[in-house]
Formats: C-alpha cells, sequence, structure tokens
C-alpha cells in the first residue's frame, strides 16, 4: 500500500482518497507507529500529511530519519514537507509572511515533480512555518512570497515535498502533483478498481467463512446493501440478512427495502421488529453518545435474538451463526477514533458502539473503503441504481436527528416533516447534487407562530442540505429558494407542532453534518 502518515491533519483522510482515486490502494497510519512497522507493511511509497504543529517546537512530531533511507519514495505535504526538510537537516523557521488560502505559486524548475506544471500556478496553502533553505542534496523547485523553498526533490533519494496542500480541490493541479509522484517519481502502476476489490474480499470471506452461518444486519442503506451483495457472492445461501425495524425508520423505509433488496438480489431477508425494546431503552435518553452506544448494543442484541430464527429458516438446526456482517466504511472508523490516534468525533453506532461482549465475529468488507468505491462496487454486482445511489442515512436513524428525548411524537412529527422534504427535493431534481439532507427536530425549542390567526408555540425544524465526496467534509448546498420556500410551506402547513422551519447554512468542519 501507499501509507499516508497522519501527523493531525484535518485532511489526511483526503489524501489517501486521492491515492485511491489515481487507482492505488492507500492506508492512513498515526504518526507514532515506529518506523519498523511502517516498513513491515511494505510500502511502495509513502506520503507525509500536514498538521498543527511546528517542527522546531518541543513535542512537536517529528519523522526518524531512517524513514528516508528505506528507499522507499516519500512525498511531503505541508507539516509532512517541513518535516522532511527539518529531519535531513535543511532550515525550518517561522516564515516571514504566513500564507493561507489560494496562493501565486512560482514554479523555477518544471521537472521531476512538477513536470509539465506550467510556470506559475494557484495553489492552497495554510502555514506560518516555511522551508528557507533546503537539504543538501534537494533541487529547490518553487517559491511563493512566504515559502522561499515551496517545493523541493532529491530523485536519487526518491525525497519529494511540497508546501502547498495538492490533496485540496482548491489547488487545481493538485490531483496532477499526487498521479505525477505515483507513477512518474515511485514509478508506481494503477490496480485498484472495483473489480478488484470484489475478487479480493470474495476470495478473503469465504476462506474466513467456512461452512459456517452468517447474519448481517441490514439498514437499508447503501453500504449494507452492498455489504450484503458482496458476502452473498462469496458464500451464497449460508448468508441471511436481518432487517431490524428499531422504530427510528423514516417514512416508508421498511417496505422500500423488503421490497428494493429482496427483488433486486433475492437474499434471505428476515425483519425483526424491535422498536419497542428500542423505543424503551432510549426513553428520556437526551445525551447524543449515550444514544449512539445505546442504539449499537441494541443492535446487536436483536441480532443475538435474530439467530434462532435464522437457523430455523435455513434448515441449519445445530449450527451457531459465527459472522455479523457490517457495512462499515472507512469515514466511519476514522470518526469513531478508529484506533488510530484520530480523535472520537462521534462514536458511530457500528463502531463505537459495540458492545464489548460481542459474540459474533465481525465481517466488515467494505472498512477500508469509501462511499464512492462502494458505489462503484455495488454497481458492478448489479445492484440497482435507486439502492445504489440512495443517500446516506445513518444506522441511528431518526433517533440523532430528534435534538433532546426521543418520543413517539416526536418520531411522527419527524417522520412527516423529512417525508415532505424527500418529496420535494427528489421532485426538484436534486439528488444527486445533494449528499443528503438531514431534517432535524429541535424537540426542546419553542418559537412563537401565528397560524390561522391563532397564536402557536411550536417546535422548529431544521433543513440540512450537504454537498460532499465521502463525508469527511461537507458544504451547505445551496437549494433554489423555490424549492425551500414550497418544503417550508408544506412542512408547517401539513405537521401540526411544527411553527418555523430553517436552514442550516455551515460546512463541515466546523459542524458535522449530523446535529448529533
Ligand atoms: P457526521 O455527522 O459525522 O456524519 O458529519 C458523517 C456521515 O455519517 C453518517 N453518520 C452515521 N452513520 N452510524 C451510521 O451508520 C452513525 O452512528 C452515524 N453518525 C453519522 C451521517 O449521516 C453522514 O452521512
Amino acid at each position: 500500500p501507499v501509507l499516508v502518515i497522519d501527523f493531525g491533519a484535518q485532511y489526511a483522510q483526503l489524501i489517501a482518497r486521492r491515492v485511491r482515486e489515481a487507482h492505488i490502494y492507500s492506508e492512513l497510519v498515526p504518526h507514532s507507529m515506529p518506523v519498523s512497522d511502517m516498513l513491515a507493511k511494505d510500502p511502495s511509497a509513502i506520503i507525509l500529511s500536514g498538521g498543527p504543529a511546528s517542527v522546531y517546537e518541543d513535542g512537536a512530531p517529528t519523522v526518524d530519519p531512517s524513514l528516508f533511507e528505506a528507499g522507499v519514495p516519500v512525498l511531503g505535504i505541508c507539516y509532512g514537507f517541513q518535516a522532511m526538510a527539518y529531519a535531513l537537516g535543511g532550515d525550518v523557521d517561522k516564515a516571514a509572511l504566513g500564507e493561507y488560502g489560494k496562493t501565486r505559486t512560482v514554479i523555477d524548475h518544471a521537472e521531476g515533480l512538477l513536470a509539465g506544471s506550467p510556470g506559475e500556478q494557484v495553489t492552497w496553502m495554510s502555514h506560518g512555518v516555511a522551508v528557507n533553505r533546503a537539504p543538501d542534496g534537494f533541487e529547490v523547485l518553487a517559491h511563493t512570497e512566504g515559502a522561499p523553498v515551496a517545493a523541493m526533490q532529491d530523485p536519487a533519494r526518491k525525497l519529494y515535498g511540497v508546501q502547498w496542500h495538492p490533496e485540496v480541490k482548491h489547488t487545481p493541479l493538485g490531483q496532477y502533483l499526487i498521479e505525477t509522484f505515483l507513477y512518474e517519481c515511485a514509478g508506481l502502476e494503477r490496480n485498484w478498481d472495483a473489480s478488484g476489490i470484489i475478487e479480493y474480499q470474495v476470495s478473503r470471506i469465504r476462506e474466513r467463512v467456512g461452512d459456517a452461518q452468517v447474519i448481517c444486519g441490514l439498514s437499508g442503506g447503501v453500504d449494507s446493501a452492498v455489504a450484503a451483495a458482496l458476502v452473498n457472492k462469496a458464500i451464497g445461501d449460508q448468508l441471511t440478512c436481518v432487517f431490524v425495524d428499531h422504530g427510528l425508520l423514516r417514512k416508508g423505509e421498511a417496505e422500500q427495502v423488503r421490497h428494493d433488496f429482496v427483488e433486486a438480489t433475492g437474499i434471505k431477508l428476515i425483519t425483526v421488529d424491535a422498536s419497542k425494546e428500542f423505543l424503551e431503552a432510549l426513553d428520556g435518553v437526551t445525551d447524543p453518545e449515550a444514544k449512539r452506544k445505546i442504539i449499537g448494543e441494541k443492535f446487536i442484541r436483536t441480532f443475538e435474538q435474530a439467530q434462532r430464527q435464522v437457523i430455523e429458516e435455513a434448515g441449519a438446526s445445530g449450527k451457531e451463526v459465527k459472522f455479523l456482517v457490517q457495512g462499515t466504511l472507512y469515514p466511519d472508523v476514522v470518526e469513531s477514533g478508529g484506533g488510530d490516534g484520530a480523535a472520537n468525533i462521534k462514536s458511530h453506532h457500528n463502531v463505537g458502539g459495540l458492545p464489548d461482549d460481542l459474540k459474533f465475529e465481525l465481517i466488515e468488507p467494505l472498512r477500508t473503503l469509501f462511499k464512492d468505491e462502494v458505489r462503484a462496487i455495488g454497481t458492478q454486482l448489479g445492484l440497482p441504481e435507486e439502492m445504489v445511489w440512495r443517500q446516506p442515512f445513518p444506522g441511528p436513524g431518526l433517533g440523532i436527528r430528534i435534538i433532546g428525548a426521543i418520543t413517539e411524537d416526536r418520531l411522527d412529527v419527524l417522520r412527516d416533516a423529512d417525508a415532505i422534504a424527500r418529496e420535494e427535493l427528489s421532485k426538484a431534481g436534486l439528488d444527486r447534487d445533494i449528499w443528503q439532507c438531514p431534517v432535524v427536530l429541535l424537540a426542546d425549542v419553542h418559537s412563537v407562530g401565528v397560524q390561522g390567526d391563532e397564536r402557536t408555540y411550536g417546535m422548529p425544524i431544521v433543513l440540512r442540505p450537504v454537498s460532499s465526496e465521502d463525508a469527511m467534509t461537507a458544504d451547505w448546498s445551496r437549494v433554489p429558494y423555490d424549492v425551500l420556500a414550497t418544503i417550508s410551506t408544506r412542512i408547517t402547513n401539513e405537521c401540526r407542532q411544527i411553527n418555523r422551519v430553517v436552514l442550516d447554512c455551515t460546512s463541515k468542519p466546523p459542524a458535522t453534518i449530523e446535529w448529533e
């Protein structure tokens, strides 16, 4: 793999993504991992990410210089570039001029890493520290007003670095630079695509499962559907899917899953109505992390109970169900703290919300993948387009879209408002433009309204349409005003108790997509 060493950058995941977009497999590892462990992964190339520290300060993460002697091609980005320069004896110090945002960059030598570049580029920068002098043996390729060395290389040692961020879209030639590094500087070949992933996973799953029984939790979303289809391809009728109705579903969801999924795949499906248990366990709970943990645990308990039914229907009496398939994705793992040094932003129910005494072994064939890769696999496996292109919906469902305690009444109101928003966005043809549009009920907030000449004191509904590539970062969608107007009018007319509709116009970061 190409290893992306994470120095605490907001954009480290993005780098891994960009490498995969170049059809090469990549993985993130924390900077605290010993170099020997990194090399044990047999990396074909290494990319050092950006990060918030200043290399010359006490306690700043450093790079063990032995990393640069292993003969593995290395690209340093921003902090990673400075750390490389610092470790190899360059001069790194506070910048005379910090540069944040789009920056005019002069290319002094369009060769090697910058081969084919125009004489000047717009690059996206975010630095208050600069490399003033490159280490011995390096050639300076570019400079800016605030960065005397903005790009450098030592092709003999296969070491490269740039001050700017090629991984963000605001650097127009960024992907080109990453691909030049991978294909030209490191000499790697494109070998990562949907059919490759399928082949690899199918053989791994067969090997692990043997003749055991497997169940798969289906949520109605893309990820679990694709995970199920993949496992189905590997082991056929040893798989039974379990759809848990936890009472936090959207309108029509249960029927749709039964209909779409079974019809498209022919996979065995049983539905368990556990709404009573879920809602009881969530009674009065308002803390988002507590909600996620309760829901994660309840899911597992429900799967455990469903075992007997699965075995009976599979006609495999006496056999235990040994494995549970989950459609966990890479961003879920990373955001849940992932064990790789990343902060726990929220415990995704299927990662951080699992009970300790889990009786199943987990199969998570999508655990290293991003959403677009999952969609490509789904398409390749022949899943219907409506399913592959469904907007993401979190496993904990409407439970994390009611800010405050969850009650039947509140769920009903939210379900109606959500159905209206979905219907109108679809009618306006915005389904593919919008990554997802959470509809959120601020259940403990009340405001005064006037409806039918009467005073009302009702709850607000928040619309949260976002555009995104993989949910790691997002921007709020500029939905046309007339579509918003229709949604607003319909929700306040048709949903009793709602007298105000507001639009969330915050990107991620600083906000997350869901409110909890
Ligand atoms: P955030 O709110 O972290 O969401 O910006 C990123 C993406 O993940 C979804 N999400 C979840 N999905 N279990 C899930 O299966 C969860 O606990 C969970 N929390 C957030 C969210 O809808 C968005 O697509």
